[in-house]
């Protein structure tokens, strides 16, 4: 198996327990994952787009996080900022705006 360049996590709110019902999972982060994936494709990008379970930063949701840059986003709440992203992400760069500060 051939590994991808980079790896996009999105928090999708998993528990242990029962349904996701975390802040990212409230704030549509489902449907960004979908779009996320298509357009990666679309681009051609060499990755690997995975949900996940909370990142324990809810409140800055929804949150993604790309590897091996550990780019961590917060507030990405609609296809047009996935487009600034994957945009960055193809000049191998961030999309400050968006990072969350440590
Ligand atoms: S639910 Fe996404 S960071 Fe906690």
């Amino acid at each position: 198996m051939k590994k991808p360049e980079y790896q996009i996590l999105v928090c999708n709110s998993y528990r242990v327990a029962g349904d996701a019902q975390g802040a990212c999972n409230k704030k549509g982060a489902s449907d960004l994952l979908q779009y996320m994936q298509e357009e990666a494709v679309d681009r051609g990008l060499d990755v690997a787009v995975t949900s996940t379970a909370c990142l324990n930063v809810c409140a800055q949701g929804p949150v993604m996080v790309i590897q091996p840059n550990n780019y961590w986003y917060g507030g990405i709440d609609s296809e047009e900022k996935i487009d600034e992203i994957l945009d960055a992400l193809e000049k191998n760069s961030a999309a400050e705006e968006y990072l969350i500060s440590d």
